[in-house]
């Protein structure tokens, strides 16, 4: 699978773009701030109906402007097109068509078209809170199993509904009861998708991370659900007094976690510095040998100034085994390894929400 096309319009800083990335590599070269990143979003977008880094889609609208625009062509492995248009208004409504067909729900664009996007701060996911960690396992599932974001929606939906009535009633009343069974209801098929997700993805990661460190190092990645599926309604109940006082959930799958063994040694804790980091490089690569595993394609690639943040052999390491996935890549500069990926790649440069192929 791979992008075909990517047009955009009043998109951020972009007033209008019109491109055709290569099948393999494009680097989008360009000082700070002038719009890489913004072109990055704009395709993750098209994947999953979402900004990866704001959930404000107001602001993906160019000041002063009434809508953006995105207009993204995809062809897939055996040569078929699809088109994802989507509109955002100034206002914040947004409108997703697939092949021309408006979209009603989220849930009909997911898995149509699937991208990885890697970033600096995806390095820290070991080091970082949980929110995060839940964060990448929702992101990834999502694109894989539609099934997961309707439970996810729902169990969403449901928690903000009973933290809601929480903070009106002064004691548990029936009303609780339903909400509570309906995210023990939620909560426990998430906790079976995630155990399953987390067991697939710890597997690859593993045999990546031990190429990566030849053997030295053994990683896996273990599933933390915060209660499990058994006494899950169980202990929304036992909690109902506290959850009232503090108007809030204390217990459920949004407060899951996973933890990562180096060794079988915990890595947040015990984890050097370049340990955690390549943890984190290996989970995010097995990210895409799970897409290619679950969707039959591979997914698009982004790297968002990613290279610069890996030692010499991690970035030789990920380079020479992306040879199979569309990639496009920002930098700000160019070194070794980036005049390496150039050569079988096209190459733009961003300036000031403009974008010209160099030819
Ligand atoms: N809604 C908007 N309208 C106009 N410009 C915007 C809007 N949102 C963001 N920008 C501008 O887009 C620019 C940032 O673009 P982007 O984040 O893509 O930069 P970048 O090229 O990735 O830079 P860096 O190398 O620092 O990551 C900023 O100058 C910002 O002011
Ligand atoms: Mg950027």
């Amino acid at each position: 699978m791979y992008i075909e096309r990517l047009r955009l319009k009043n998109y951020r800083n972009i007033e209008l773009l019109d491109i055709r990335p290569n099948k393999k590599t494009s680097v989008l070269f360009g000082d700070n701030a002038q719009g890489k990143t913004n072109i990055l979003e704009s395709v993750y977008y098209c994947a999953t109906g979402r900004s990866h880094r704001t959930s404000n889609d107001r602001e993906i609208v160019m000041f002063d402007k009434e809508a953006a625009f995105v207009k993204l062509e995809i062809r897939d492995d055996y040569g078929r097109l699809d088109r994802i248009d989507i509109s955002i208004k100034s206002g914040g409504k947004k409108g997703i068509a697939v092949n021309g067909m408006p979209v009603k729900r989220i849930g009909e664009l997911l898995g149509i078209f699937n991208v990885v996007i890697f970033c600096p701060e995806n390095l820290q996911l070991i080091k970082s809170g949980p929110g995060e960690r839940r964060r990448f396992m929702d992101m990834e599932m999502c694109q894989i199993d539609k099934l997961y974001y309707y439970n996810l929606k729902q169990y969403y939906k449901v928690l903000k509904q009973r933290n809601n009535l929480l903070k009106k009633i002064k004691s548990p009343d029936d009303t609780l009861d339903i909400w509570d069974l309906q995210l023990a209801e939620y909560g426990s098929c998430l906790i079976s998708q995630r155990e399953e997700f987390i067991n697939k993805i710890s597997d690859i990661a593993s045999d990546i991370h031990g190429k990566i460190t030849m053997g030295k190092e053994k990683l896996r990645l273990e599933y933390k659900p915060n209660i499990s599926k058994k006494a899950f309604y169980k202990k929304l109940v036992q909690n109902r007094e506290k959850d009232i006082l503090y108007g809030n959930t204390s217990s459920g799958v949004h407060k899951d976690d996973i933890i990562f063994y180096i060794n079988e040694i915990n890595a947040r804790d015990y984890g050097s510095q370049g340990q955690q980091r390549t943890a984190c490089l290996s989970t995010k690569m097995a990210e895409i040998e799970l897409i290619k595993q679950e969707k039959n394609h591979y997914p698009v690639l982004l790297l968002d100034d990613v290279l610069s943040e890996l030692d010499k052999n991690r970035q030789e390491y990920l380079i020479n085994n992306i040879a199979d996935v569309q990639n496009i890549v920002t930098s700000t500069g160019i070194d070794e390894n980036i005049k390496s990926m150039c050569k079988n790649g096209s190459i733009f440069f961003v300036k000031n929400g403009n974008i010209e192929e160099k030819k």
